[in-house]
């Protein structure tokens, strides 16, 4: 029998590197190997009389090479599991079949004992000091297995629950058996940078009913991922982003005139996903949809948030995707809102399109490409278009107003902003102004610092056989899955100090400007140093894999709020509790939120 190679004990990330076939030929030359020395190790001949009690006289030596080989190959497949969980021991049953009476009794004994054995062994490796991650801190229902983390996720508090872990435990949590979770800038390169690692197995289980193609974000080979990046690039150049404007302008105008309208309080957040969602169909299908003018008559919206909690469930424990696609109706809610997707990147291609938007370099049109993306690519780009551009948008645009909404200094500056370079009857919808509307910029910044919509930050994993990777001061092992915890670096004081916790953009204006405003000590009673660490401000991410879209996000966000500053009054409707906000946002990868009850009514120099 051959030493097997001790590997850490997860047993859910498929290893990257190695072709399936050749994965499941030595899988099952060593199945056939353990089962032969196994058949020689167990005791025999067991006595007749076997109870569950005389399973402890059985040598529990075979189930931890079992464990081991879970170890080895970590199997994510089904049929791999029913071979290693039920027909192995079903043949050890078979192998003492003879000597015993009962057929059911040795089968439970043989079972009990297998199973248990695997998973006492699996447990007490994984708190070992033999475990490549022991050094790491982190509670033991994290390091025993990420199956917690589903379980702690599924509340939508996840943001909450490490930000905890950090401030116990320090800049490094262990937050899985096999992953960690990082709070500080020195990880943010080694992870994420140009030589960092690829994305994690997250995506696996995230995207699981994506079997042959998978949107852009989810590819987890470097070099694939690039190759698909490209046409994305250039959809988001400056020249491109010049030609959304007129795309743009037009919804903005719809919205914010739809907004004068409305004589009653409104949910500002539901109003506002309208907004980005219809822009993304623009901007991805030319056109298809039109919230802003029929609501969300055939319950999109739904479609596209209801599937995020399973969603996140699966990123924590991939391999359960795999029983998750094989299930009628789960996840119908996600397919059906992928076909309307589909359907639309159909007809964008076969109608063409006035203008250039996004999907025009999306499924090259001018034909620059040396390799452009085939249709189905870029259809499953289309979806991807439509879900990482609109609920992250949303998210940021809901929370600047429900920050500004609770901080009226700030309101007020803005506004007084807004209305030097956009006064009545000034297009508000022209992006001249914004790189010197400092203070717009420094509101969308602190509200991305606060509520960055992807608050626990994007996955990133050390493959086998890469030999792991420095991450700052700590080696994070091949085989070990890390990220960066935006929400917890963000709100860091060795990186944002006075008030981390506080929204204030005045911390994104040059010192200059924030004495003249009486900052940061305008009270005599703040003495702490003031810091401000551009390099730990990540709600975009990091490294070539981070958010392709954040020009057109910001674009976006700047020409919106310029226009509903210029032409709105915002109030907190009656009865409304401002923590309610804080409180309802959820962390399903992309955050979702609550209501924002606002009254709204147009401003008296533009009646
Ligand atoms: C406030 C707005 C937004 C925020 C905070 C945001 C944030 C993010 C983050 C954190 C990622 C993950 C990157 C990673 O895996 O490291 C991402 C990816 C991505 N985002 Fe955004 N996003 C925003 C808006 C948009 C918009 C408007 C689009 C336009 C379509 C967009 C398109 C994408 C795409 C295509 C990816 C995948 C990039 C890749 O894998 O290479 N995002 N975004």
């Amino acid at each position: 029998m051959p030493p097997l190679p001790e590997h850490h004990p997860h047993l859910v990330q498929p290893s990257a590197s190695r072709p399936m076939s050749r994965d499941i030929r030595s899988l099952f030359k060593d199945l056939v190997s353990l089962l032969l020395f196994t058949s020689q190790k167990l005791p025999c001949p067991v006595p007749v009389n076997f109870t569950v009690l005389d399973c402890r006289k059985v040598d529990p030596a075979p189930a931890s090479d079992f464990r081991i080989l879970f170890n080895r190959y970590e199997p994510v497949n089904p049929l791999s599991h029913i071979a290693l969980l039920v027909l192995v021991p079903a043949t050890l049953t078979g192998v003492f079949l003879s000597s015993f009476p009962s057929i059911i009794r040795i089968a439970a004994c043989t079972f009990f004992l297998y199973h248990s054995t695997i998973l006492v062994s699996v447990l007490a490796y994984r708190l070992s000091p033999f475990h490549p991650l022991a050094k790491y801190p982190g509670p033991i229902s994290c390091r025993i297995s990420k199956f917690w983390m589903a379980w702690v996720s599924s509340a939508g508090k996840q943001h909450k629950y490490y930000y905890e872990l950090h401030q116990k435990y320090g800049d490094v949590v262990r937050i899985g058996p096999n992953e960690l979770s990082f709070r500080n800038v020195a990880a943010i390169s080694p992870l994420m940078g140009y030589f960092g690692l690829p994305k994690g197995p997250h995506w696996d289980g995230r995207m699981a009913e994506q079997t042959k193609i998978r949107a852009m974000i989810a590819l987890r080979d470097p070099a694939e991922h690039a190759r698909r990046r490209k046409p994305w690039a250039r959809g988001f150049s400056s020249a491109a982003l010049k030609g959304y404007e007129e795309i743009l302008g037009k919804r903005v105008h719809q919205f914010v005139t739809a907004l004068e309208q409305q004589q009653q309080p409104v949910n500002l957040a539901e109003w506002i996903s309208h907004f980005t969602f219809d822009f993304m169909s623009d901007m991805a299908f030319g056109g298809g949809s039109d919230m802003l003018r029929d609501g969300d008559k055939d319950n999109t919206w739904h479609l596209l948030e209801s599937g995020l909690p399973l969603a996140l469930i699966l990123t924590h424990v991939p391999w359960l995707g795999k029983y998750y696609v094989r299930l009628p109706g789960i996840g119908s809610d996600l397919k059906k809102f992928r076909s309307f997707c589909q359907e639309r990147a159909s007809l964008r291609r076969t109608q063409g399109s006035q203008s250039k938007d996004l999907f025009h370099y999306l499924i090259d049109e001018a034909g620059v490409e040396r390799s452009p993306p085939t249709f189905a690519e870029v259809a499953s780009d289309g979806v991807l278009t439509i879900v990482a551009g609109s609920d992250t948008t949303a998210t940021t645009l809901s929370s600047l107003f429900w920050a500004l909404l609770s901080h009226p200094t700030a309101y007020r500056r803005l506004q007084a902003e807004v209305d030097r370079y956009y006064p009545p009857g000034e297009d508000a919808s022209s992006t001249t102004h914004h790189p010197q509307m400092q203070y717009l910029n420094a509101v969308i910044n602190e509200s991305l610092r606060l509520f960055p919509p992807v608050l626990s930050g994007s996955q990133r994993g050390a493959t086998k056989s890469s030999g792991g990777r420095l991450a700052g001061p700590c080696f994070v092992p091949e085989g070990t899955n890390a990220f960066v915890h935006v929400y917890s670096l963000h709100r860091d004081p060795r990186y944002f100090s006075p008030m981390p916790n506080t929204f204030w953009p005045e911390r994104w204006l040059s010192e200059d400007d924030r004495k003249a405003l009486g900052y940061p000590d305008s009270n005599g009673t703040d003495k702490t140093p003031f810091r401000h660490d551009l390099a730990a401000f990540i709600p975009f991410s990091f490294g070539p894999a981070n958010c392709v879209g954040k020009n057109l996000a910001y674009q976006e966000m700047r020409t919106v709020v310029c226009m509903m500053m210029q032409r709105l009054d915002f109030g907190f409707a009656d009865g409304y509790d401002p923590e309610c906000w804080d409180r309802d946002l959820k962390d399903y990868f992309v955050a979702t939120k609550g209501k924002l009850p606002v009254v709204l009514s147009p401003r008296a120099s533009n009646r």
